[in-house]
């Protein structure tokens, strides 16, 4: 069984499908992350397009959740802990929108999700990744509440954020991710639709989980 949570950055999606899986005792699968993956080890690689995609190829990556945190690894390697820099948050966007990573991790995915009962989340999933989900959701919440949110939450690893800055990288992203031609962030028609702005973080998790309780 597969839930999905589509959604712009900072809507709440990772926070609330993390809680979820706890609340429920189910995988969870943090898409987001293996995009910035494939641009750590893009930035990492430092070759042209071509040269990446051969590159993808020949590696393995792998990922696990446990202990609240979405963990991956490539070649055996944790890279976990170099996913959420600025740095790769301003290239994520521009890999995501390269079609043969898409492939990739798509396939990464479907492999995982056959074997389970997850709930995944991500911008394309009920749309493009797994358009058969048992259950399909679409988190938004206004700009300004959304950098709020990644603010407080990254500002203590990163002491010289700025709130503009996090809203700007936020607001380029969500553009670019709605923008690009390959499987573009978008809400699925049949997915239920979540505003978060003035709800309670226990609130969207009760949401979500009383739906999944309902199919189960
Ligand atoms: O969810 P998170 O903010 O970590 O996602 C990082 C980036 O990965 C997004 O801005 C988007 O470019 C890309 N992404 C995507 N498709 C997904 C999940 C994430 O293109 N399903």
């Amino acid at each position: 069984m597969i839930t999905v949570i589509d959604g712009p950055a900072g809507s709440g999606k990772s926070s609330t499908a993390r809680a979820v899986a706890d609340k429920l005792k189910i995988e969870y699968l943090d898409s987001g992350a293996l995009y910035r993956t494939a641009t750590l080890l893009y930035l990492q690689a430092a070759c042209d397009e071509a040269q990446f995609f051969q590159l993808l190829n020949k590696i393995k990556v792998t990922f696990s959740y446990y202990d609240q945190q979405f963990h991956v690894k490539v070649n055996d390697d944790a890279v976990t802990d170099q996913l959420r820099t600025p740095k790769v948050a301003q290239n994520v966007s521009h890999v995501a929108a390269m079609p043969r990573v898409r492939a990739f991790i798509n396939d990464l995915m479907r492999e995982a999700v056959a074997n389970g009962v997850y709930i995944a989340e991500g911008r394309d999933l009920g749309t493009a990744v797994f358009p058969n989900a048992d259950l399909k959701f679409f988190m938004k919440a206004a700009l300004e509440e959304r950098a709020r949110r990644r603010y407080k939450e990254r500002k203590p690893d990163n002491p010289e954020l700025t709130l503009d800055e996090v809203k700007q990288n936020i607001e380029q992203r969500d553009h670019k991710d709605s923008n690009r031609e390959a499987d573009p962030l978008q809400k699925a028609d049949d997915a239920i639709e979540i505003d978060t702005t003035h709800l309670s973080f226990e609130q969207q998790v009760e949401k979500i989980c009383s739906h999944i309780s309902d199919q189960i």
